[in-house]
C-alpha cells in the first residue's frame, strides 16, 4: 500500500526542531558510538554526504544549496527518487511581505527511465509512483526533503538508510542557512559600498564649499573698494554734475552693495556655526535664505510668494544652521519645479501653544507616499547621475533637533511638497 510518512520523529539530528541542533552540541557518548557501529552504515555513502556538505555552494543562494544536496542524496540512494519542497523566506527586513512572494520550488531526482514515478495527483507527494515517500521537514514550514522509495527500510527509523538521510537534513539546514548570511553580508558590503561612495561625494562637496567661501572672501576686498569709490565720484559730481552719469555711478554703487552684502553673508553661513543661541527673527533668516538661493530660484523662473504673520516671537537658535536650514528646503524645493510656472511658498503662523510655525511649499512633483519617511535618513536621493547626495533633509533635520523644533513632510494642496517646521518660542 503506498503511504506518505510526514516525519515528526525530531531526533537529535532533526534540524526543523526550533531548538537548532549544532553538531559541537551533539552529545557523543559510548552509547551512541555503539549504537553508530552497529549501524553498518555504508562507508561511501557518509563519504559522499561529507563531500557534499563541504562542497555546498552557499554564495549562489538557498535554492543552489537544497538543488545541490538534493542531487548528492540522489547520487547516494540512486534507486530511489529525491527531492525538496523550498519555499524561500522573505527578508527579515521585510515590512510588507506581500512584496516578497514566497515562491514555492520543487528539486526532483528519480532514477533513469522512472520519470512517471514522480507525477500523480496526490498534493502531499512528490513521488506518488513509489510505494513509500518519507517527507522530512528542513525548516519547520517551508523546506522539506522527500525520500520515496519500495524498500520498507525507508519506513524504519533506525535504517542506515534514514541515518544517512537525516545527515543530510542536518547539512541541508545548516546550509541554508550559511546561504542566508553569505546573502546578508553580500548585501551589507555592497550597501557600505554605496554609503562609502556617497561619504567621498559629499566630502568633495564640501571641500568644494570651503574653496568657494575662499575665493568670496577674495571679492570682500576689491568690491569694498568699488562701493568706496563710486560713493566718491557721486559725491564728486555735486549737484551740478550730469544726472546721467550720476544715475548710472549710483546703479554701481548697488549693485555692488548688493554683491558685497551677499557675500559677506555667505561667508559668515560657510563659517562653522557659533553654537551659541540667540534670539532671531525667523523672518530675518527665511529673507537672508531666500537672497542666498536667489540664483536657484531665478534659474527656476520660481515666483516666491510670503505670507508673513505680523507679530511674531522671535524664536531662539543659531542663525546659520537656521539660514542651512531654509536654504536645503528652498533649493529642494526649486529642484522638483516645472519649467515653467514654479511657485514657492512661505508662510508663518503663531500656532495656539505659542509655536512659531513656518511652512515651506511648492507645486513641484511631490514626494512619493513611500518616500515621505525616507527621506530624513542620510544618503536618501531621488537625484539620479550624482547631483544629489541625501545629505540636505538629514542635516536640516539635525539642525531642528537641536533647535528642540520639529519638521514634518507632507502633500501641498497642488500635488507639490509642503515641510512644515515648528520652533518652540524663544521668548
Ligand atoms: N520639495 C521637494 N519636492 C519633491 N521631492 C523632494 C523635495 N524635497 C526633498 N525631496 C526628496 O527628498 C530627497 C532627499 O532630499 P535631500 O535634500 O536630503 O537630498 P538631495 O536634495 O537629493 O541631495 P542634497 O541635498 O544632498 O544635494 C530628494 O532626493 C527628493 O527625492
Ligand atoms: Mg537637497
Amino acid at each position: 500500500m503506498a503511504q506518505s510518512n510526514k516525519d515528526d520523529h525530531q531526533g537529535a539530528f532533526s534540524a526543523g526542531s526550533e531548538e537548532r541542533v549544532t553538531v559541537s552540541s551533539v552529545p557523543i557518548s559510548r552509547e551512541s558510538r555503539v549504537a553508530v557501529a552497529s549501524l553498518r552504515v555504508e562507508a561511501a555513502w557518509l563519504d559522499r554526504l561529507v563531500v557534499a556538505a563541504c562542497e555546498m555552494p552557499v554564495a549562489s543562494g538557498e535554492a543552489a544549496v537544497v538543488e545541490f544536496l538534493v542531487r548528492a542524496l540522489s547520487e547516494i540512494f540512486p534507486e530511489c527518487g529525491v527531492g525538496a519542497c523550498f519555499v524561500p523566506q522573505p527578508p527579515p527586513s521585510a515590512s510588507t511581505p506581500d512584496l516578497h512572494p514566497t515562491e514555492q520550488r520543487l528539486f526532483k531526482y528519480v532514477p533513469e527511465g522512472e520519470e512517471r514515478r514522480a507525477v500523480g495527483m496526490d498534493p502531499t507527494r512528490l513521488f506518488p509512483g513509489y510505494q513509500f515517500e518519507r517527507v522530512l521537514d528542513v525548516e519547520a514550514g517551508a523546506t522539506t526533503l522527500h525520500l520515496a522509495s519500495d524498500d520498507p527500510q525507508l519506513e524504519v527509523d533506525g535504517s542506515p538508510m534514514m541515518h544517512v538521510v537525516r545527515r543530510g537534513v542536518l547539512a541541508m539546514s545548516r546550509g541554508l542557512a550559511f546561504a542566508r548570511v553569505h546573502a546578508r553580508a553580500t548585501a551589507d558590503a555592497r550597501e557600505l559600498r554605496a554609503l562609502s561612495s556617497h561619504m567621498m561625494q559629499a566630502e568633495k562637496l564640501a571641500s568644494l564649499g570651503q574653496l568657494a567661501a575662499g575665493v568670496v572672501h577674495e571679492l570682500n576686498n576689491p568690491l569694498t573698494s568699488i562701493v568706496a569709490y563710486t560713493d566718491w565720484l557721486i559725491r564728486k559730481q555735486g549737484p551740478s554734475g550730469d544726472p546721467d552719469s550720476i544715475e548710472r555711478l549710483r546703479r554701481i554703487g548697488e549693485s555692488s552693495t548688493r554683491i558685497l552684502r551677499f557675500t559677506r553673508d555667505l561667508v559668515a553661513y560657510a563659517r562653522p556655526s557659533s553654537e551659541v543661541p540667540v534670539l532671531v527673527a525667523i523672518h530675518n533668516v527665511i529673507e537672508q535664505a531666500l537672497a542666498f538661493c536667489e540664483h536657484v530660484i531665478a534659474e527656476h523662473g520660481a515666483n516666491v510668494e510670503r505670507v508673513f504673520a505680523d507679530q511674531l516671537p522671535p524664536v531662539r537658535g543659531m542663525p546659520e544652521q537656521l539660514a542651512q536650514v531654509f536654504v536645503n528646503l528652498f533649493t529642494n524645493a526649486c529642484h522638483a519645479m516645472p519649467e515653467t510656472g514654479g511657485r514657492l511658498g512661505v508662510s508663518s503662523t503663531l500656532a495656539p501653544d505659542g509655536r512659531v510655525v513656518v511652512a515651506v511649499e511648492d507645486n513641484g512633483h511631490g514626494i512619493a507616499g513611500e518616500h515621505l519617511t525616507s527621506i530624513f535618513t542620510p544618503f536618501f536621493t531621488t537625484k539620479g547621475d550624482g547631483r544629489g547626495t541625501g545629505l540636505g533633509l538629514s542635516i536640516v533635520r539635525n539642525i531642528m533637533d537641536n533647535h528642540s523644533a520639529e519638521i514634518r513632510a507632507e502633500r501641498s494642496p497642488e500635488g507639490g511638497a509642503r515641510f512644515v517646521l515648528m520652533f518652540p518660542s524663544g521668548t
